[in-house]
């Protein structure tokens, strides 16, 4: 016979086994399947159920444990003081209950006050960071709580933690702590750019925070703008070296951390529940996310006295945000095309309001994202606003599919009136990537659009009062359609120019002006000019190697047209180009090999004058070596010492090979200087450099 034990028993180990199997996705894959608030409530239902069967706990369950265990792909590092979880407060009640319970713990006075600590509960990844006489000697996640992994070299290039603690009177020995996360702005544009080069979109700046901080290669982890928050700290040589979490705040700061300045000290409930209110109001304005509040009894006297209850401490605990989530009707879903033809499927979603604001439209990034998620028009969707800025669809109520719902297909031709085929983009390397393209190029009228919108941009051409929405109408009614149409609007005939003065209701004042503005911009650098072209792989940047490559257009132009023709070596010589990789190389073939897109060129072309590059030194001593930068440089700033070797024919490069010919090594240099040592590459100062290059 079955009892209500074994029916709990089994109820246990299936909850057991699911929450670890969601940890390590979460922990481990950065790819969590569920919402944290989902996540939490597997968690409750074990707790509920440990708590009528206390004989079912163990020192395996899930819930005297935290985090995953860890990867082999780093060192181990065992915690001297284990890294904790903390318990949830998720009503205000719970809070109350919070303070009485520690009041009466403490045996407090009634006539007495007790103070808090509330910090934001920053939702990164957290850390801990040994430092020995103030040197940052080693950096571990917090894995298992007990057993991290060791990622010293990468936590070593977060800006916002110091290789050498700032101050004085730090421990001898003391472990930081605290949480590394990844800004929103700087989240959103990684994911659209990665969704644009058809590579892995992250969920939620936690993820790509994770994501970043167990890269192998450190240069990867340091091309990402991770930041910091100190709010704890481990191993100490000196328990005593501040009596209250305020004055260790303070220390931390003192010391050169980043300390978020949201955390305040307060002495009730009552306040802490303001704290609470006030971020809760706040938390989007903030620039990362947050989840909640993390109240902290002040005194460490107390917080010694508090302890621990198995896997969080008494004297702390997390105030949950409710879930910014919400469910509604799949209606439809859309394709979008870009400028360079990739087709983006847009969920429209019956209007529905998440965490204050309205949804309705919500990328699927791609037709992957929708088969891997089973979405399909007509389903009921839980949508998530991560991080408070994007929507996202989380996933489908299964239960509540329609009978006739079938799966998505993606289109196999382009929605544009030439009804082009859609083709899997392959990257430089011959791999499938995830995106579809449209392989009509500029003929496409949904690309033409794009492609103009970025001609016009403040990036390339910046025409005041010729933004996106007079450009739309202008295509519209037909007075642009490539670029060289901007230039030639003044020249219309009067038909045109009523229709564009009464469509704008323009005055005779803002068409001049718009004419003054246009023709101001005729003149125009060489990389703006390749820059506008709008060719795959080709933006700001790799422009402005070209431009320099080549130096002027008729230069360029030629070296294209060559490797059009298949003469000899005229190919390998794009890719000799410095830093041109074989993905842009083939884009300029392509491109100049389309009649389409070469005539778009040369009218373009004829409207406008393209100055010629800046002329890059040859002569100079350090013209044609490649310098890297590394420490603190203390006589300028990194940018513009960059920007001084460039000019000086220098390469820039962010990591030491056995290509580099000088290291320029400042104070606090790490990794790279030791490589270079390794490799007997030239070391300087910075003042031996300015010397040298005769500054
Ligand atoms: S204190 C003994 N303070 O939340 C517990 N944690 O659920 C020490 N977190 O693992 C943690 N912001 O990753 C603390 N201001 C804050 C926090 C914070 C975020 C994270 C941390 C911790 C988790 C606990």
């Amino acid at each position: 016979m079955t009892t209500d034990f074994d029916t709990a028993k089994t109820e246990h180990e299936r909850l057991t086994a699911e929450i670890n199997h969601h940890r390590a996705l979460y922990y481990n894959e950065e790819a969590p399947e569920l919402s944290d608030a989902d996540y939490d409530v597997l968690e409750q239902q074990l707790r509920q159920l440990e708590a009528h069967y206390p004989q079912l706990v163990t020192t395996e369950s899930p819930t005297e444990t935290v985090g995953a265990p860890v990867s082999a792909k780093f060192a181990p590092v065992q915690h001297g003081i284990p890294m904790l979880s903390l318990d949830n407060a998720f009503a205000p009640e719970d809070v109350v209950d919070f303070v009485g319970r520690i009041r009466r713990f403490l045996k407090i006075d009634p006539l007495e006050t007790i103070h808090f600590a509330a910090e934001p509960k920053i939702d990164g990844v957290s850390c801990s960071i040994l430092y020995m006489n103030g040197e940052l000697v080693r950096a571990a996640t917090r894995g298992d709580g007990r057993l991290g992994e060791d990622i010293t070299e990468n936590v070593k290039t977060i800006r916002d933690i110091p290789h050498k603690l700032a101050g004085t009177g730090h421990p001898d020995r003391i472990e930081i702590r605290g949480e590394v996360y990844f800004p929103l702005d700087a989240f959103a544009a990684m994911n659209a750019a990665a969704a644009d080069a058809g590579a892995k979109v992250f969920a939620n700046p936690r993820n790509a925070a994770s994501g970043a901080l167990r890269q192998l290669d450190a240069q990867i982890t340091a091309s990402r703008p991770l930041h910091f928050f100190a709010y704890a700290w481990g191993e100490v040589s000196d328990p005593d070296f501040v009596a209250t979490q305020s004055e260790a705040l303070q220390k931390f700061r003192d010391w050169g951390f980043s300390v978020n300045p949201r955390s305040i000290r307060v002495f009730n409930a009552e306040g802490l529940l303001e704290v609470y209110d006030s971020l809760q109001l706040d938390r989007s304005q903030l620039g990362y996310d947050i989840d909640g509040v993390v109240y902290k009894v002040d005194r460490l006297d107390y917080q010694r006295r508090l302890g621990f209850v198995s896997r969080s401490p008494r004297w702390a605990i997390a105030h949950k945000f409710p879930a910014q989530q919400a469910l509604t009707h799949l209606q439809a879903i859309d394709i979008q095309v870009g400028r360079i033809g990739t087709l983006t499927p847009v969920a429209r979603l019956a209007p529905v309001t998440v965490g204050g604001v309205v949804v309705s439209n919500v990328t699927l990034h791609n037709a992957d994202e929708i088969a891997r998620k089973d979405i399909r028009i007509g389903d009921l969707v839980r949508v998530q606003r991560a991080g408070d800025v994007i929507p996202q669809i989380v996933g489908v109520e299964l239960s509540e599919r329609p009978a006739n719902a079938v799966p998505y297909n993606f289109p196999t031709i382009c929605p544009c009136t030439l009804k082009t085929e859609v083709v899997r983009e392959v990257n430089a390397k011959g791999e499938e990537g995830v995106a579809r393209r449209c392989s009509g190029e500029h003929a496409c009228p949904h690309q033409r659009v794009e492609y103009l919108k970025h001609v016009v941009s403040r990036r390339v051409l910046d025409i005041e009062g010729l933004g996106e929405k007079q450009l739309l109408k202008f295509y519209e009614d037909g007075l642009i359609s490539e670029p060289a149409d901007v230039f030639k609007l003044e020249a219309r005939d009067a038909v045109s120019l009523k229709k564009l003065k009464d469509r704008e209701g323009m005055g005779d004042l803002s068409v001049k002006n718009l004419f003054k503005a246009i023709e101001d911009r005729r003149d125009i650098s060489l990389e703006r000019f390749i820059a506008a072209l709008g060719i795959k792989h080709i933006g700001d940047t790799t422009a402005k190697l070209l431009a320099r490559a080549y130096g002027s257009e008729p230069a360029f132009r030629a070296a294209m047209t060559a490797a059009v023709k298949d003469e000899p070596g005229a190919r390998a010589a794009i890719i000799e180009q410095d830093q041109i990789g074989p993905s842009v190389a083939e884009a300029l073939v392509a491109y100049f090999s389309n009649d389409h897109e070469v005539g778009i060129y040369e009218r373009f072309l004829a409207e406008l004058r393209v100055k010629d590059a800046e002329a890059v030194a040859t002569g100079s001593s350090v013209s044609g070596k490649t310098v890297v930068f590394t420490g603190t440089l203390e006589k300028m700033t990194r940018d513009e010492a960059k920007t001084q070797a460039e000019r000086l024919g220098a390469k820039v490069a962010g990591s030491v090979s056995a290509k580099t010919h000088i290291v320029v090594a400042g104070p606090g240099a790490g990794s790279k200087l030791k490589k270079a040592e390794e490799l007997g590459v030239a070391v300087m100062t910075e003042d031996e450099w300015l010397t040298m290059i005769g500054v």
